[in-house]
C-alpha cells in the first residue's frame, strides 16, 4: 500500500512522539486524523530517539520548530532536568508524556496528560471514585503512580499491589506524604485476595497481557475478582485482555485502556493547538488500527 502524503509547504507546523521503540505507536495516526479532520495544516511525526540522544533531539526539536512533543519510553522521566518548567501534575505523577515548547521564548514544558487522560476515560465511562470507594492497582511503575496520583485527589482507598512488594511501598508512601493521607497503602501479591475483597475498581498498570504475551494475566490463578466492582485495564493491545474477559465471566464490568490512549492524546492536540481535538475520529482510528492487529 503507498500512504498518501497530504500537502505539506512552508506554513506546515510540527509535532511528534520520542520513543525507543517508537514504531508501534498510534499516536502518529491519531493525530494525523485529527489534524485532517479540523483541516488544519499540522503533521505528528514519529521519531526514533536513543536514549544516550534524548538531550540533543529535544535541542533539535526546538531549533527545528516544533510546536511540542510526546515522550514515551524510555525518555518519560529521564526528560525531566531538561525541560524548563513541569506541572505540578508531573511532580506529583514524576512523569511527563507531553512537551510544549513556546516558540517565542523557546522555553520546554512538561506535562503529564496520563494521569488526566486516565481520570477523564473513568468518568466517560461514568466509573466514579469517591471518599467511600476502594482502589486496588496492579503494578508500581510509571503508569501506577499516575494512575494512583490522579486517584488519590479523591480520597478514596488505594493500595498498590506489585509483584516487587518494596516498590509498592515506595510509590504508596510518596502519594501518601504528598497527599497527607493515610488511606493509601501497599500489599504484596500474597494479600491480593484479602486486600481486594471489598474493592469497587481495579486498575491494571503493569504489562500482563500486552500483546504478543496475550494469554497473560496478572490476576493469579485461584484468587477470587471482587464482587460489582469495575476492572480497568489500562492495556489496549489487544482492546480485550485476558485480564478483561476473565473479570467479566466473573460478574464484573471491564474497561480497556483505548479511551485513556485518546484522551492523553486528545489533551496534549489541545494543549499544543488551541483547539477542542475531535475525540470520535481519534478514538476511531484507533480502534480500527487495534481491531486489524
Ligand atoms: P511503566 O512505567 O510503563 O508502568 P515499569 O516501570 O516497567 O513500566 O513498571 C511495570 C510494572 O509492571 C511494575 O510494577 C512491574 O513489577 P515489578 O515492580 O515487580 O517489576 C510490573 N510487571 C511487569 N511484568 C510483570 C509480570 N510478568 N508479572 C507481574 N508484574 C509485572
Amino acid at each position: 500500500m503507498t500512504a498518501q502524503v497530504g500537502h505539506i509547504d512552508g506554513q506546515t507546523q510540527l509535532v511528534g512522539i520520542l520513543g525507543y521503540p517508537v514504531a508501534h505507536s498510534l499516536s502518529p495516526e491519531m493525530h494525523n486524523a485529527a489534524f485532517a479532520e479540523l483541516g488544519m495544516n499540522w503533521r505528528y511525526v514519529p521519531l526514533l530517539v536513543r536514549p544516550e540522544q534524548l538531550a540533543a533531539a529535544l535541542r533539535g526539536v526546538l531549533a527545528l520548530g516544533f510546536r511540542g512533543v510526546n515522550l514515551t519510553v524510555p525518555h518519560k522521566v529521564t526528560c525531566i532536568p531538561l525541560l524548563d518548567s513541569v506541572t505540578e501534575a508531573v511532580t506529583i505523577a514524576g512523569a511527563v508524556n507531553t512537551i510544549r515548547i513556546d516558540g517565542s521564548s523557546g522555553r520546554m514544558e512538561g506535562l503529564n496528560t496520563d494521569m488526566s487522560g486516565f481520570l477523564t476515560d473513568l468518568a466517560a465511562n461514568r466509573i466514579s471514585i469517591g471518599e467511600t470507594s476502594r482502589v486496588v492497582i496492579l503494578g508500581a511503575g510509571g503508569a501506577a503512580r499516575a494512575v494512583g496520583a490522579g486517584l488519590a485527589r479523591s480520597g478514596a482507598h488505594i493500595t498498590f499491589v506489585n509483584r516487587t512488594a518494596e516498590r509498592g511501598a515506595q510509590i504508596a508512601d510518596f502519594l501518601r506524604s504528598s497527599w497527607a493521607s493515610s488511606k493509601i497503602e501497599s500489599a504484596g501479591m500474597d494479600q491480593l485476595a484479602e486486600v481486594s475483597r471489598e474493592a469497587s475498581l481495579v486498575v491494571n498498570t503493569t504489562p500482563v497481557g500486552m500483546y504478543p504475551s496475550v494469554d497473560a494475566s496478572p490476576w493469579p490463578n485461584g484468587v477470587p475478582f471482587p464482587k460489582d466492582a469495575v476492572l480497568y485495564d489500562t492495556v489496549y493491545r489487544p482492546l480485550q485482555t485476558k485480564l478483561m474477559r476473565d473479570a467479566e465471566r466473573s460478574g464484573l464490568r471491564a474497561v480497556g485502556g483505548v479511551g485513556m490512549l485518546v484522551y492523553q492524546g486528545a489533551s496534549a492536540f489541545e494543549m499544543w493547538t488551541g483547539k477542542k481535538p475531535p475525540i470520535e475520529v481519534m478514538r476511531a482510528i484507533c480502534q480500527k488500527r487495534l481491531m486489524e492487529a
